[in-house]
């Protein structure tokens, strides 16, 4: 750890310009309002991901295959231990290549570890199903972490049966690599997510796979980018901490970083226009057409931002210091990063629990998620939790950014494009009370059994409050069920900082056909959600947390 003074300050800032200079001709999509631009380019990416759709879960299949067909060679080569190794008399592929093939007619390949397969006689010799092969193309192991129960060796031995070749992990970047994209070096994304963009990459989570686990594997965690994924390399990376006007600033390294004291917490994030598609039903709004699933959990590790802001000097009694801004090492067409800032009490409390995370479910950050540093804001809007950290500035001001000033605030229904004034309204920090109905999804068929069906959803709420009821109802209202809350985290408020996994079991009158299920979550604070977006419509979409409501079909 280095305290550096405002000339090595000045140098820092003059190779960061020219680094942002020499990329900025690159250009091509920049802020969300241009994003929709790249929709034709999307949807072909879109289908290039997600072209498979045949079979059941993955896993569930293998484990059905060795119950049903296939005798193992009880070799050596079969043991555990081989299982994803890399074998030298195998070909090599790159992930680009592996993502190219998720369709039969190309044959469909995934990647366990180290190895590449192909199951596409597997799945035709088991067709049927009712889920998408969401492996096709990409990894199987995010799957294993939800559906753990077949993460076992005979699973595993089988797989192995289906080995064509090895994971090439720089071929791929090189392939992909294209200096006129700036894009072209952003990360390989797993097949299962489903974009809303792809330059930049914006994809959401399927819903049913949310509630699977309480922790939201990190391949399979939704990504909210406004801009190229930077490449940032971890042993010439700095962090540079500062407060304005000061001349002493803090700049550490990352092994300086993971030497201060850890701390862990389990927290769920959520981009603040999640469920956007439904408000867009009441009028158009600017901004991705999120589903229910821009949200997700982990459990994050790193050292409390209050540790190091402690040794820089800031004195959380401080009467002029009231913010901390983040600056992010991705930066847009005209040099300027990625910002935003939370107030300081949050950074400097005990309670607060804001950290400078390095891990994410145990593992390094991926670099979607922020590589190698980001900064953890629990309870706070999903725009506040900074990826890729260069900077930190405590400030009397809030960030100058675009997503601060002009971004991520709420505004009356009635305000337009022509009245709105971004300088009225507070930028958003914790958010609101929300749920979603995750399973069975909007005109699902779902079978009624024994009189009942049974609805799975989550529920959370920002600021650390937790999620004390659910409620649903199957018949507009007149009837509500209270959920069984399955997974809680036992933490109390306001350090409450994951969501709850619910279900609930509905009574449903015999020859019944259809029925809309609504849901509606209360947290501790007995604060509930807005019965419709009628009256929460805002222009960009933002906060959209009234009842969930999904029609079904009952057979
Ligand atoms: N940080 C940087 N540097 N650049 C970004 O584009 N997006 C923000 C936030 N942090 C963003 C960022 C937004 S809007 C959200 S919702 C979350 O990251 C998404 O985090 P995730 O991609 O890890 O899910």
């Amino acid at each position: 750890m280095k305290y550096i003074g405002p000339r090595v300050m000045y140098h820092r800032l003059l190779s960061r310009r020219f680094v942002n200079q020499f990329s900025r001709s690159c250009y091509q999509f920049g802020h969300e309002e241009n994003q929709e631009s790249g929709a034709p380019r999307a949807r072909k990416y879109t289908k290039m991901l997600l072209g498979a759709s045949v079979g059941t879960l993955l896993a569930y299949k293998f484990y059905d295959y060795r119950n049903n067909a296939v005798v193992l060679a009880e070799s050596p080569e079969m043991k555990m231990g081989n299982v994803g190794v890399a074998k030298a008399d195998l070909p090599v592929y790159t992930l680009h290549e592996v993502s190219e093939h998720s369709t039969k007619e190309k044959r469909i390949w995934v990647t366990y570890k180290e190895g590449v397969y192909d199951i596409t006689d597997f799945v035709t010799e088991h067709p049927g199903g009712d889920q998408i092969l969401l492996a096709a193309g990409s990894s199987v192991e995010p799957f294993w972490l939800l559906y753990a129960v077949h993460n076992n060796p005979h699973v595993l031995q089988i797989l192995e049966t289906l080995r064509i070749g090895n994971v090439s992990k720089e071929d791929s970047q090189q392939l992909v690599a294209d200096m006129s994209d700036p894009y072209s070096t952003d990360p390989q994304r797993h097949a299962a997510l489903k974009p809303a963009s792809v330059k930049p990459f914006n994809a959401e989570t399927p819903p049913f796979l949310l509630v699977e686990q309480f922790i939201t594997p990190n391949e399979l965690f939704y990504v909210r980018n406004h801009l190229p994924v930077p490449q940032v390399d971890p042993e010439t990376y700095e962090l540079e901490v500062e407060v304005e006007g000061r001349k002493k600033c803090l700049v550490l390294t990352l092994d300086e970083i993971k030497k201060l004291p850890r701390h862990t917490i389990t927290a769920t994030i959520m981009c603040a226009g999640n469920r956007r598609s439904e408000m867009v039903k009441v009028k158009p709004v600017k901004g991705l057409n999120w589903g229910a699933a821009a949200v997700g959990t982990a459990t994050w590790t790193g050292v409390r931002l209050r540790d190091v802001l402690i040794k820089l000097g800031v004195d959380e009694d401080d009467k002029k210091l009231k913010h901390v801004q983040f600056e992010g090492l991705d930066f847009d067409p005209t040099g300027k990063t990625y910002g935003a800032s939370v107030p300081l009490w949050k950074a400097m409390s005990k309670r607060g629990d804001v950290i400078l995370a390095y891990e994410m479910n145990g593992e390094a950050i991926p670099r979607d998620h922020g590589f190698p540093i980001r900064v953890i804001v629990p309870g706070v809007v999903g725009a506040r939790n900074v990826k890729w950290l260069g900077r930190i500035v405590v400030s009397e001001n809030e960030s100058d950014s675009h997503w601060q000033q002009n971004d991520y605030k709420g505004f009356s229904p009635s305000t337009d494009w022509d009245t709105v004034d971004f300088t009225k309204s507070p930028a958003i920090q914790e958010l609101p009370v929300i749920s979603a109905i995750c399973k069975p999804s909007e005109g699902e068929k779902v079978k009624v059994e024994d009189g009942h069906i049974v609805v799975k959803g989550y529920a959370w709420s920002g600021g650390g409050q937790k999620i004390a009821r659910v409620d649903v109802t199957a018949d507009g209202g007149s009837t509500w069920f209270v959920a069984n809350l399955d997974h809680q985290d036992s933490a109390e408020p306001p350090q409450h900082w994951s969501w709850t996994l619910w279900s609930a079991r509905i009574p449903i009158p015999s020859g019944t056909k259809q029925v809309e299920l609504w849901a509606k979550a209360v947290d501790s604070c007995y604060n509930t959600q807005p019965e419709t977006f009628k009256n929460i419509w805002n222009l960009r979409g933002v906060l959209s947390n009234a009842y969930h409501r999904i029609k079904i079909k009952l057979v």
